[in-house]
């Protein structure tokens, strides 16, 4: 592929990442359960992962649990938190731009287990207020699940004041922050991290998170684990009975290489962590600019302030993105419609109706995200194949 542009399905694994995994998917490979030396060797390397990964994120060891992704930690977090605590109520609080792990993981609660929920509208930018927050709790609520930022338009909600109202109201608060994590600087202040304090955060900021989900292969590590933080206290169920791993929080033996290699790619995307959101956001607003002066008829959707560093989400009137989609992979493009999940659909994704944008830009609306490998020549390459790609289906329809 000439010009990858979905970055936010998945990036290519980090060099760093990949000699990290190797050698435990070759002559590393005992189970960490085993009591024998292949067994131990397999046990240090989670442990010491799991102390790399507290580090760039400013907690202890012992509150990152390893899963199998980011659907899985969506899922631990709102069911185990459920199971466990529901005796004090069934009400949650979350918005309605949520990543389906999340709203399915939610809804299923909802119809099995009894569960009450206020499902918060974001505004036209794609937020959800901490006010919004504020006011729809209630004596039984117990949850509230915001994520960090959005896949489809990456609007960034105000977490850390949505924290601070969690925790003076003594509620628990589950932020999905697989499109964060990586991504932007993070400081759950239950231990100190090792260096300075990644700038924009304090390690008061983000003390009312109860629980945070992260994917690696959203920041350069492997597919097919991911991990959740939870906070020392926490009551938790377990979702998948079996083993005693990972404090009896996640039976099943642990995926050793894609631990690994998780912690070795965090630990890269941290130390780079800086440079790269300026190089990406100066990327990203030159791509939005272009597209909005040089297409007509052209919107960028989400928030421009409050966004990730990688985000282009952008629509065109009386366009169907599926037709820009093929035409741009023609062109040696890769890009995606919403999400990489919601983009085989066809359908209108519930983020995008959720901002209300009007109607004649709704089925033409294509996401396309950036990595720290990206070019400028790239960003500038898509652009001006999409607005040449736009007016000819425009064209097409005239006729
Ligand atoms: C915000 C968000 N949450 C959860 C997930 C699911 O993560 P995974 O693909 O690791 O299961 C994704 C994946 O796109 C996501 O973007």
């Amino acid at each position: 592929m000439a010009i990858y542009l979905d970055n936010a399905a998945s990036m290519r694994v980090k060099a760093e990442a990949l000699a990290a995994a190797m050698p435990f998917m070759a002559e590393q490979f005992g189970n960490p359960s085993s009591l024998h030396t292949p067994g131990l060797t397999a046990k240090k390397a989670i442990q010491k992962a799991r102390e790399d990964i507290a580090t760039c994120l400013w907690c202890k060891p012992s509150e990152i649990v390893f899963t199998s992704g980011g659907t899985e930690s969506d899922n631990l977090a709102i069911k185990g938190y459920f199971e466990a605590n529901c005796g004090r109520g069934k009400h949650i609080i979350t918005t309605d731009i949520e990543h389906p792990a999340v709203a399915e993981s939610i809804a299923w609660l909802r119809k099995m287990q009894g569960a009450e929920v206020t499902v918060l509208p974001v505004d036209g930018q794609g937020l959800v207020s901490a006010a919004q927050v504020a006011s729809a709790i209630r004596p039984d609520t117990i949850l509230i699940a915001v994520q960090f930022a959005n896949n489809e338009i990456g609007t960034i909600q105000p977490v850390a004041e949505i924290a601070a109202v969690a925790k003076a109201r003594g509620i628990a608060l589950f932020v999905d922050a697989v499109q964060a994590v990586g991504h932007l600087p993070f400081a759950l202040g239950s231990a100190e991290g090792a260096g300075k304090l990644p700038a924009g955060v304090t390690p008061k900021d983000y003390e009312g998170i109860t629980m945070l989900a992260a994917s690696p292969h959203k920041f350069g590590g492997p597919k097919g684990v991911g991990f959740l933080f939870v906070r020392e206290g926490t009551k938790l169920m377990p979702i998948l009975h079996g083993g005693p791993q990972e404090q009896m929080l996640r039976a099943g033996t642990e995926n050793v290489p894609g631990i690994v290699g998780t912690a070795a790619a965090l630990v890269a995307s941290c130390r780079e962590l800086r440079s790269n959101m300026r190089k990406m956001r100066e990327l990203r607003d030159r791509m939005i600019d272009r597209i909005l002066t040089e297409i007509p008829d052209s919107r960028v959707n989400g928030s421009r302030k409050q966004r990730l560093a990688g985000n282009v989400n952008v629509s065109f009137a009386g366009v169907e993105a599926a037709s820009v989609l093929v035409l741009m992979d023609m062109a040696g493009i890769a890009c995606s419609g919403g999400s990489a999940c919601s983009s085989t659909s066809g359908k209108v994704s519930h983020v995008i109706e959720a901002l209300h944008i009007p109607p004649e830009y709704e089925n033409g609306t294509i996401r396309m995200t950036l990595s720290p490998e990206t070019t400028q020549a790239e960003v500038d390459g898509a652009v001006t194949a999409l607005a040449e790609i736009v007016a000819k289906l425009r064209e097409g329809r005239k006729v």
